[in-house]
């Protein structure tokens, strides 16, 4: 007998009946509605560390957090298992996998039967934006992972709050199950999933999203990557607006007044380090709005503003140090989720180059006491932190603004050793949006795969837009040409240059800062910039280079247009271009050909 506890107050009859099919289908054992209470949480966290899901971290050092160690199978978003279904494979696009919507339900429908049996089944309604935000939606999802109960709890506004906004309204429909029923007599695991099938699948049409067999991060976390970007794109698509993989932050001269700037970069590109960065140059501030998403829609005056669906930070913990992002080291002091780091002998947490020497006496990822000269690194590449965003010593004041913030520039950045100059101010939007087209990057850990290959990634939205990319540049060309728009400005960007000897010849993090100087000043309608077919680049001296120890060479590596690197380029422009056939718009193709016969 199923027992339900429904604490909170909803009269929304289309989602009390779509709760009731689904119980039937995946039969948990009990149906829990989240009310996103403190008292909630502190309960569900419990319970975890009873199960062995959690460990709870030494509280004098990380108060209120928690380690979870996932199964070795389970440790990346899954791109080959991640469908978009639409009507047509031609919707879905080259950038997307496919399958008939109503073949898919089928065969997952198989996967759901009784999938949560011995579980429970949690209701979680959430807001994706600030509670009540126009710019805001509002999903639901079902799981049957504490873990993800825990986590949605930090990275959206989850609980009666969200039911609150929904009243009898419409949302977006997630369901989530672990695919590892729990048959009576058998003893969990600590990170139940189906480590052999996976399915992250998408059907825009309806606004839905069903995931199987994996409990790990945009995997399992439904309102982050499936409905903030793939879903929502779509809905964007259809009405006006844009939902983007982008920071967002507010930078601020010394006594001038605050820009908003949104930037798109792949994954694990130090999207998270540079929303909350500590600019070299003295007097300048940066400030977080958003890490990882922005949504964007017009305002009466014909800007576009942004906000950030998300709570929290989910973000890449290898690699972020005292050096490279001092605010997240404070940040993640306290209440904190961590997933795949080692753990310290006295209950503490650690990661690559989190310190410059490893303390002795750690245990990996995997639960092993590490041995470092086997060669295995403690944390995994992709180990985890999830964080209120409210923690992060340099969240604006405008983070939570219902009507978001007006963005003045975007940039787009992929991490290349050669050819992408540090900075190019796009010709005009519809250069820029070639620009975006054409976005490449060496590929990172956050996703199961070849790391160090360089693949287009355009607008850091490979793994993330919902339909045909050709669809989606035709609609990022239509947003510009909005009747009475005034789109911002666009940039491309490069923090990653490398010297033939493989070694970084831009500093990067804070002095970054440099280049959002240069912006601000092109934005302002200053900043002195040389016109070259691939975009406006700074002169030389318009960069300020103030107290920086960069030889010449270097500097005009960065600053200036690599001709030959460039025709190699455009060959795999074209190669990626071609994957779009006909659909792709005529006014990149013009884009593509005014480059090759101006370099
Ligand atoms: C992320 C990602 O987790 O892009 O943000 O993979
Ligand atoms: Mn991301």
């Amino acid at each position: 007998m199923r027992t339900t506890d429904r604490l909170v107050a909803t009269t929304n009859r289309k989602l009390l009946a779509w709760v009731d099919d689904w119980a039937g289908i995946l039969r948990p054992d009990n149906v829990h509605w989240c009310d996103g209470s403190e008292e909630e949480y502190q309960l569900i966290c419990k319970q975890m560390v009873a199960s062995g899901t959690f460990i709870e971290l030494n509280s004098e050092v990380r108060s209120n957090s928690f380690l979870a160690r996932s199964n070795p199978d389970d440790v990346a978003r899954v791109e080959d298992r991640t469908f978009i279904c639409s009507e047509t494979e031609a919707e879905a696009g080259p950038n997307n996998n496919w399958k008939a919507p109503a073949e898919m339900r089928r065969e997952l429908l198989g996967l759901f039967a009784g999938s949560m049996s011995g579980r429970t089944m949690y209701v979680l309604p959430f807001s994706m934006g600030p509670l009540g935000s126009p710019i805001a939606h509002i999903g639901v999802q079902l799981t049957d992972s504490p873990y993800v109960v825990a986590s949605m709890r930090i990275m959206t506004r989850m609980g009666q709050k969200a039911l609150d906004v929904l009243g009898d309204g419409d949302f977006v429909h997630c369901v989530h199950s672990l695919g590892a029923p729990l048959l009576s007599e058998q003893e969990d695991v600590a990170w139940p999933c189906d480590p052999k099938q996976k399915y992250i699948v998408h059907f825009p049409q309806t606004r839905e999203v069903w995931s199987y067999g994996s409990g790990y991060g945009g995997n399992a976390l439904l309102g982050k990557k499936c409905f903030a970007l793939r879903i929502a794109s779509t809905m964007a698509r259809d009405e006006g607006w844009l939902a983007e993989h982008m920071l967002i932050v507010g930078v601020t001269p010394p006594n001038g007044e605050t820009v908003y700037l949104a930037g798109a970069f792949p994954s694990a590109c130090g999207k998270t380090n540079m929303a909350m960065m500590v600019p070299t140059l003295p007097g300048w501030k940066v400030e977080t709005v958003g890490d990882d998403i922005a949504w964007m829609k017009f305002g009466d005056d014909g800007r576009l503003y942004a906000i950030n669906p998300e709570a929290g930070i989910f973000g890449v913990a290898p690699g972020t140090s005292a050096d490279t992002n001092p605010n997240a080291i404070k940040m993640l002091k306290a209440n904190c989720l961590f997933t795949n780091v080692a753990l310290t002998s006295d209950g503490d947490v650690w990661w690559e180059r989190l310190t410059s020497n490893p303390p002795p006496g750690l245990t990996d990822w995997l639960g092993n006491a590490w041995n470092p000269s086997e060669g295995t690194t403690a944390a995994h590449p992709n180990a985890r932190f999830t964080v209120p965003a409210s923690q992060c010593p340099t969240i604006s004041d405008k983070w939570e603004n219902p009507n978001g913030v007006p963005i003045s520039a975007i940039l787009f950045g992929g991490r290349r050793a050669t050819t992408i100059p540090l900075v190019t101010e796009a010709l005009n939007w519809e250069h820029g949006v070639f620009l975006g087209s054409v976005m490449s990057s060496e590929k990172t850990a956050a996703a199961a795969g070849e790391v160090g290959k360089v693949r287009r990634d355009p607008f850091a939205m490979l793994p993330f837009c919902g339909y045909n990319f050709a669809d989606y540049f035709q609609h990022w060309l239509d947003i510009g040409a909005t009747a009475g728009a005034r789109p911002p400005r666009m940039f491309y960007v490069n923090w990653f240059r490398k010297d033939r000897q493989g070694r970084f010849i831009w500093p990067g993090f804070g002095d970054n800062s440099r280049v959002l100087k240069w912006v601000l000043e092109r934005v302002a309608g200053k900043g002195e910039a040389v016109e070259t077919p691939i975009g406006f680049l700074p002169t030389p001296g318009s960069l300020d280079t103030t107290g920086l120890d960069i030889s010449e060479e270097d500097l005009e590596a960065l600053l200036t247009l690599d001709k030959d690197a460039w025709h190699t380029e455009l060959d795999l422009i074209d190669a990626h271009y071609d994957t779009f056939d006909s659909r792709l718009p005529a006014v990149l193709l013009c884009q593509l050909s005014t480059l090759r016969n101006s370099l």
